[in-house]
C-alpha cells in the first residue's frame, strides 16, 4: 500500500481484515517493523478516536509519533496556487507539506468538508494537496468525502461478529441537529459494496448520498421496512448531498428506538461516535446488548495498524 486514501486503496480486503485481527491477538509482533520511522498526525478538526487509536497502532508498531493541530498550532495554510498571500493564510501547502515530509515517514491527515463549495469538498482540496506536496505515504483520517480508516473498523468489526455468512446490513440516517458530512457513509457504503453482505441504505427522501457512491445500493425510504431482518444497523446522519450541506428536517421518528431494533434479526446497533444520545439513537438500545459500539471503537487501533503496517512494508 503507497497511501491510504480511500477504501479502494485496499488491496485484497478479506486478508486485510484477517491480518487486522490478527493483530488484536499480537499487537506488538511487528515492534521492529516501525523503529526509528516517525507518524506525523496533523488534525483540521477534533477527533477523539481517530487521534488516540491512529496513535496507540503507530506505538505498537514501534513508531514515533507527532501530532499537530492546525487550528491555534501551525500557521493557517494557502491552498490555491498563485494566490496573491496577503489575505489570512501565512504559510502555502507546498512548503508545509515539504517541510513535513522532511521530519515524517508517513503524514496522517484529518480534514473535513466546507459544506458549504461542493466542488472543492469533491476536489478533497486540503488531501489531494497533502498527496500532491508530500513526498511521504498518506493516510486518510477523515477528508471532506471518506473516511476510510473507520470503514476498514466497521468491515473488521461485521466480520468478527456476524453469525451468517451473508448478514443484512442496514445503514440509516439518522435526525441531528448539525448538518453533518458524508464522508462516514460513503466510505462505509463503499466497503459493504465490497463484502459478501445483503447490503441496503435507508434514509428520508432528499438524503440521497453521492449517485457515485451509492450505485447500484438497494435505497428503501421506508426505514421499519429496510429494518426488518438486519443483522447489523450501522446509523449515522449526514446533510443532504443534493441541496448540498443543508439541513432538510430533523425527524425524530428516524431516531432508533428499541421497537426498531424488535424489528431486525436481533440486530447489532453500530455507530462510528460520537453519538448524540436520545437524537440519533435512546439509551435504552446504546446501553442494550445489542450495541457493540464499543469493542467497534476498539477495532480502530486495528484497523489503523494493519493500513501502517501495509504501508510500512512498502517504504
Ligand atoms: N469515529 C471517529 O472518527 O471518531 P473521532 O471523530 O473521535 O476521531
Amino acid at each position: 500500500m503507497k497511501h491510504y486514501l480511500t477504501t479502494d486503496d485496499i488491496e485484497n480486503l478479506p486478508k486485510t481484515i484477517a491480518d487486522a485481527i490478527a493483530l488484536k491477538q499480537a499487537p506488538y509482533k511487528f515492534e521492529q517493523l516501525g523503529k526509528h520511522k516517525t507518524l506525523g498526525m496533523l488534525f483540521f478538526n477534533s477527533s477523539l478516536r481517530t487521534r488516540l487509536s491512529t496513535q496507540k497502532a503507530a506505538m505498537q508498531l514501534g513508531m514515533q509519533v507527532m501530532v499537530m493541530n492546525f487550528s491555534g498550532e501551525a500557521w493557517s495554510l494557502e491552498f490555491e496556487d498563485g494566490s496573491v498571500m496577503n489575505g489570512s493564510t501565512s504559510e502555502h501547502i507546498r512548503e508545509a507539506a515539504a517541510v513535513i515530509s522532511q521530519y515524517c515517514d508517513i503524514i496522517a491527515v484529518r480534514a473535513f468538508p466546507t459544506l458549504t463549495d461542493k466542488q472543492k469538498d469533491e476536489n478533497e482540496y486540503v488531501l489531494k494537496s497533502f498527496q500532491k506536496y508530500a513526498s511521504v505515504p498518506i493516510i486518510n483520517m477523515e477528508s471532506a468525502t471518506g473516511h476510510p480508516l473507520q470503514a476498514l473498523t466497521d468491515a473488521i468489526t461485521i466480520t468478527e461478529q456476524r453469525t451468517r455468512e451473508k448478514p443484512k446490513v442496514v445503514l440509516s440516517w439518522a435526525p441531528h441537529p448539525k448538518a453533518l458530512p458524508h464522508a462516514v457513509a460513503n466510505s462505509f457504503t463503499s466497503i459493504m459494496q465490497k463484502m459478501d453482505a445483503d447490503f441496503v441504505i435507508t434514509h428520508p427522501e432528499g438524503y440521497e448520498l453521492n449517485p457515485e457512491v451509492t450505485g447500484d445500493t438497494p435505497i428503501i425510504y421506508n426505514q421499519d421496512e429496510a429494518l426488518k431482518d438486519a443483522d447489523f444497523v450501522y446509523v449515522k446522519s449526514w446533510s443532504s448531498y443534493r441541496d448540498y450541506g443543508k439541513v432538510l428536517h430533523t425527524d425524530p421518528n428516524w431516531r432508533i428506538t428499541a421497537d426498531k431494533m424488535a424489528l431486525t434479526n436481533n440486530g447489532k446497533f453500530m455507530h462510528c461516535l460520537p453519538v448524540r444520545r436520545n437524537i440519533i439513537v435512546d439509551d435504552a438500545v446504546l446501553d442494550s446488548p445489542q450495541s457493540i459500539v464499543i469493542p467497534q471503537a476498539n477495532n480502530r487501533t486495528f484497523a489503523a495498524q494493519v493500513v501502517l503496517k501495509q504501508i510500512l512494508e512498502s517504504i
